[in-house]
């Protein structure tokens, strides 16, 4: 296994649409240990082969100490709607608050080529989503609203710290931002 350089934000790799995969062989296994070593190192929830320059589909998400690699997945329901800090590791140093639906339902491969269906929710259904957009070739900022902010990470943080929890609906925003660096995918 070893870990692969990322690619960010301004390379055309990310904006491939990756290939179906039709050989559930040795590369492909060993693409797999890749990128779920190469997201933990970052660290993040998520990575796609794009993220590594490979145009196919092929991902793999790690929330919650479970890990899943999903071959050729195809979303077969949305539901709800979240509104929530998302990053990327392709676009380091920033976030933005971005809708999303809050649960998400997808079919897959496994890399044996057996079919998977893995059902998220919150974080989840989250990543499932922004995984699923960068093998279309898309990047989370590509549907933000015109007068969206792209918070630096810094800025997080001193809001994290400053924020010594006062009343009202921030509370709940700001125990969010705390764990924003896990959202990076
Ligand atoms: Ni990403």
């Amino acid at each position: 296994m070893s870990i692969r350089p990322i690619v960010t934000l301004g390379d055309p790799r990310l904006r491939l649409p990756g290939a179906r995969v039709e050989r559930f062989d040795k590369e492909l296994h060993t693409l797999l240990d890749d990128m779920i070593e190469t997201m933990r190192d970052a660290p993040g929830v998520g990575l796609a082969a794009q993220q590594v320059g490979v145009a196919l589909q092929v991902c793999v998400i790690e929330v919650e100490g479970q890990v899943h690699e999903l071959v050729n997945p195809r979303i077969v329901q949305l539901t709800g709607e979240e509104l929530d800090l998302e990053g990327c590791l392709s676009i380091p140093g920033f976030f933005a608050d971005r809708l999303r639906s809050e649960k998400a339902v997808i079919e897959a491969r496994n890399r044996r080529g057996r079919r998977v269906r893995l059902t998220g929710t919150g974080l989840l259904a989250r990543a499932i989503q922004h995984e699923f957009d960068h093998l279309q070739g898309e990047l989370y900022i590509d549907k933000l609203p015109p007068d969206a902010e792209m918070i630096p990470v810094s800025e997080l943080r001193e809001r994290a710290a400053g924020d010594d929890g006062g009343t009202g609906p921030s509370d709940g925003r700001e125990e969010a931002r705390d764990g924003e660096l896990a959202t990076m995918a």
